[in-house]
């Protein structure tokens, strides 16, 4: 059955209503039931992890029986399983829904299966309605569906023999300002900022995203690593965001948490050191390298030990990009094929 006008300015309407759930571990999700004749019956919308999906969210606003023969418009495939919520399909099909329209398959092998379920319950079913747009609106909770973490660029500026630092630690600035431009670009499309303690008692870092003085609209929230404290008065304690402080090593455990914060992107801005320990834990699915043409020489290398001990175990990337930004240099890569033998 072919999708009418109405059906897809419901779909417009439930993107719209994705939106004003929280990002989270659950993907944000809208959706619209629409009587027989085309009216809006209800709106609905996920809440939040623990919380009734789209939806039943819409359909708990209707009286028992107030949604047969209705059409559910859903910008994400209903699920299939039960989790703390019990799977949407059934809960269509109990209403008595005669149509679902999604935008989205459900990428879960546990959660997709819903359209086959409502389909053998002769349900009439239609997918792909917008589903640019929906994936475009879910594709940060697409990456970290696939990834089982938020999704790490690692970003540094080097000099063009690998030096991040001179040797008495200090490293403003490397690059131009149009490079350091870029980066608060980034940063401004992040949901979080890292860095380690090392570089936080070296540069006193803000941490913000900032367009000259003017902050972003969006700021990423401030995270450290490592065990010293934050000194009081530090320029990140006066971010918008109170920062995030992890007094450990582990790297995973951090990126846990963070996606229980809601973190689906998280953009690490070193040093050296934590920058390495990203890298040498696989946990970099993008790098950024700033290459500036200057030459610094000395101790302070970019990137530290990563585990390579022999040529085979080099960790090859592919380049994505190579941007000009004033005199320097964007590289953006990401890890490719390992060699045969590597690890
Ligand atoms: N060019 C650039 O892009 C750039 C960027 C940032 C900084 N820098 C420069 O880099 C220098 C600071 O470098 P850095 O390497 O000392 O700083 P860092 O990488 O920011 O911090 C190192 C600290 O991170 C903590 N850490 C947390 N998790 C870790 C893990 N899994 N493995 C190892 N350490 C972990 C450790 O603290 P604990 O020992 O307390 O656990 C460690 O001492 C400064 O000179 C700064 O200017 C340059």
């Amino acid at each position: 059955m072919a999708i009418s006008e109405t059906e897809r300015r419901a779909m417009s309407r439930a993107l719209e209503l994705a939106l004003r759930g929280p990002r989270s571990r659950n993907p944000q999700v809208g959706a619209v039931l629409l009587s027989p004749e085309g009216e809006t019956l209800a709106e609905g919308w996920h809440h939040g992890a623990g919380t009734p999906h789209a939806e039943v969210d819409a359909l708990s606003q209707l009286a028992p029986g107030a949604a047969r023969g209705a059409t559910a418009v859903v910008t994400l495939e209903p699920c299939n399983h039960t989790g703390r919520t019990g799977p949407c399909a059934e809960a269509l099909i109990e209403a008595g829904v005669a149509r679902v329209v999604y935008a989205l398959d459900d990428p879960g092998d546990v959660e997709s299966g819903g359209a086959d379920r409502l389909r053998a319950a002769g349900v009439s079913v239609e997918s792909g309605l917008q589903a640019d747009d929906a994936r475009a609106l879910l594709s940060s909770w697409l990456d970290v569906r696939a990834l089982g973490r938020p999704r790490v660029t690692v970003k540094w500026a080097q000099s063009l023999d690998g030096r991040a630092a001179a040797a008495d630690g200090t490293s403003r600035w490397i690059t131009g300002p149009e490079a350091r431009a870029d980066v608060h670009v980034r940063r401004a499309a992040a949901d979080a900022i890292v860095v380690g303690t090392g570089t936080l008692l070296a540069d006193d870092p803000a941490l913000t995203a900032r367009d000259g003085d003017a902050l972003h609209a969006h700021q990423p929230v401030p995270v450290v690593i490592g065990s010293a404290a934050i000194p009081n008065g530090a320029a990140v304690t006066r971010h918008p965001h109170e920062p995030l402080h992890y007094a450990t090593r582990d790297l995973g455990a951090v990126l846990d948490d963070l996606l229980d914060r809601g973190v689906h992107r998280v953009f690490v801005e070193g040093g050296p050191t934590l920058a390495s320990a990203f890298l040498a834990a696989d946990l970099g699915d993008e790098v950024l390298v700033y290459l500036a043409p200057t030459l610094i020489g000395g101790p302070r290398l970019a990137i530290g030990d990563l585990g390579v001990d022999s040529i085979d175990a080099q960790r090859r990337l592919s380049i994505d990009a190579v941007e000009r930004l004033g005199e320097d240099l964007l590289i953006i890569a990401r890890p490719g094929a390992r060699p045969e033998g590597g690890h």
